[in-house]
């Protein structure tokens, strides 16, 4: 029997998805296949923006006919839309085909609803409000060779007002440190490479260590990987974790860090709790004290009541942060958050206008930043190779894609190019020696 999981939303999701996999893989279903041939396809669901939304009912709703056809091919949804409040009885209604339906804190039930549907016609769902336990026991099938994924914190206590995933995640809880650690040193003698700790705000962790204590921890492990985390909050921000930055070479100079707006107006109405001013000392002190640091962030366009001048305190944000990158999105009201029933909703041209400026904004500024790379070298970590373009390809530690030929595999692999072109935030360039951290 073969199963297809299709994800959607950020990295906790890809990552739970390994998890369902191992959970269906338990089940009997031993191999992947495409969504057409799969004898369960399970949707891992998101719902920080409408679009997310839109785009798995599409999906769910085009199984429709096969399920009629074959009533052994099951359909399960999980995932983030199916915690949402109102969204599972929705998604019964709409989708009265959808044999089992569960939700984020539900994951480890997976198995059990399986064989529960199997026995019997009626369709399942266990959708429980809060999961407090941090330890799952499930050994993730890994997809992301030579990265990979390592929770260390789950859920969200910081109600920013226009965000769902504290309604859908629950309240923060902490892995403890010690099985953390444990993860890693065995994912590092399995050869890994790419070690990204995950959280929705990673630097509120509170295991029986603090965040720069955790990640000193993990950084001091033996092991040829790079470390990376996400998301940092600006609010939590703090010169110790600036100072393990700086003692570990394995952790990445790159620090994703969400600013969302450069308007202090708007960043108080979206209960961020710091401003501009906060947010730019923040980098001036990452900087200062590693200055081949790069940050990489994400911004809102169309908060209510935004207005033009708003919008360019965030355009000019972009520059003097010095932004190499950054994720870009329309807001989308959540019902249920606060910023939902706020008055002054921004049309939807006059947001789109502004996204479109900023992306071209950003995009001048990592154009010019990859263009600097060129003549120069840069050491990739080898991930795959891209079919269209017949090339193998990496990140450096900044998170710039380099695409490079070779004759053999070096996947998983450090490779150090020299860059002959740039184009966005991709580098092109031909090997030059085998590196090695
Ligand atoms: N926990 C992380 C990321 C959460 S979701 C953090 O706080 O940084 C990823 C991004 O989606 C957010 O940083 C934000 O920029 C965006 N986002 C969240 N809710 C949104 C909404 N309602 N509309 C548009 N963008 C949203
Ligand atoms: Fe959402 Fe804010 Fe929590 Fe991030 S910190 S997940 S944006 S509430
Ligand atoms: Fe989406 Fe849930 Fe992640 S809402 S962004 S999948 S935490």
């Amino acid at each position: 029997m073969t199963y297809h999981i299709v994800t959607y939303g950020c990295q906790m999701n890809v990552h739970e998805s390994e998890k369902i996999a191992a959970i269906l893989k338990e089940k009997g279903y031993t191999e992947e296949a495409p969504i057409e041939r799969a004898d369960i396809v399970v949707f891992n669901t998101c719902c920080i923006r409408e679009n997310a939304e839109n785009h798995a009912f599409g999906n769910i709703g085009a199984l429709k006919q096969r399920k009629r056809e074959n009533k052994n091919f099951l359909i399960a949804v999980g995932g983030c839309m199916a915690q949402e409040e109102g969204k599972a009885e929705l998604i019964k209604e709409k989708f009265p085909f959808v044999d089992i339906l569960f939700g984020t804190h539900n994951l480890g039930e997976l198995g059990e609803l399986i064989e529960k549907k199997r026995a019997q016609k009626k369709r399942v769902f266990s959708l429980k409000e809060e999961r407090t336990e941090t330890e799952d026991g499930i050994e993730p099938v890994r997809t992301g060779f030579p990265g990979a994924f390592v929770n260390i914190m789950y859920g969200c206590n910081n109600f920013c007002s226009y965000c769902i995933v504290p309604y859908v995640r629950g309240r923060e809880r902490s892995r403890s440190a010690e099985a953390i650690v444990k993860e890693v040193e065995g994912l590092a003698q399995r050869g890994f490479k790419e070690i990204t700790l995950l959280g929705q705000n990673v630097n509120s962790y509170r295991g029986e260590v603090d965040f720069p204590e955790l990640l000193d921890r993990v950084a001091s492990i033996e092991g040829d990987f790079r470390l990376r985390f996400m998301t940092s909050h600006p609010k939590d921000f703090s010169p110790a974790l600036v100072a393990v930055m700086k003692k570990h070479k394995k952790i990445c100079n790159l620090l994703h860090l969400p600013a969302q707006s450069g308007s202090n107006r708007i960043l108080s109405l979206m209960n961020r709790h710091y401003t501009r001013e906060k947010y730019l000392e923040e980098i001036a002190l990452l900087k200062r004290e590693i200055p081949d640091c790069e940050v990489s962030t994400d911004l809102i366009v169309g908060f209510p009541t935004e207005t033009e001048e708003d919008f360019q305190e965030t355009l000019s944000l972009v520059k003097e942060a010095d932004f190499s990158s950054a994720f870009m999105f329309i807001y989308s009201p959540r019902t249920g958050t606060k910023a939902a029933k706020m008055e002054g909703q921004i049309p939807e041209e006059v947001a789109k206008d502004r996204l479109s400026r900023l992306i071209e904004a950003v995009n001048a500024q990592t154009r010019q930043k990859s263009a600097k790379y060129v003549g120069r070298t840069a050491e990739i970590l080898c991930e795959g190779f891209d079919e269209k373009k017949g090339m193998y390809l990496g990140r450096d530690e900044y998170g710039r894609m380099g695409y490079f030929k070779s004759d053999r595999d070096p996947i998983g692999e450090y490779v150090l190019l020299h860059i002959t072109s740039a184009n966005g935030i991709s580098l092109y360039g031909e090997e030059a020696t085998n590196g090695a951290v």
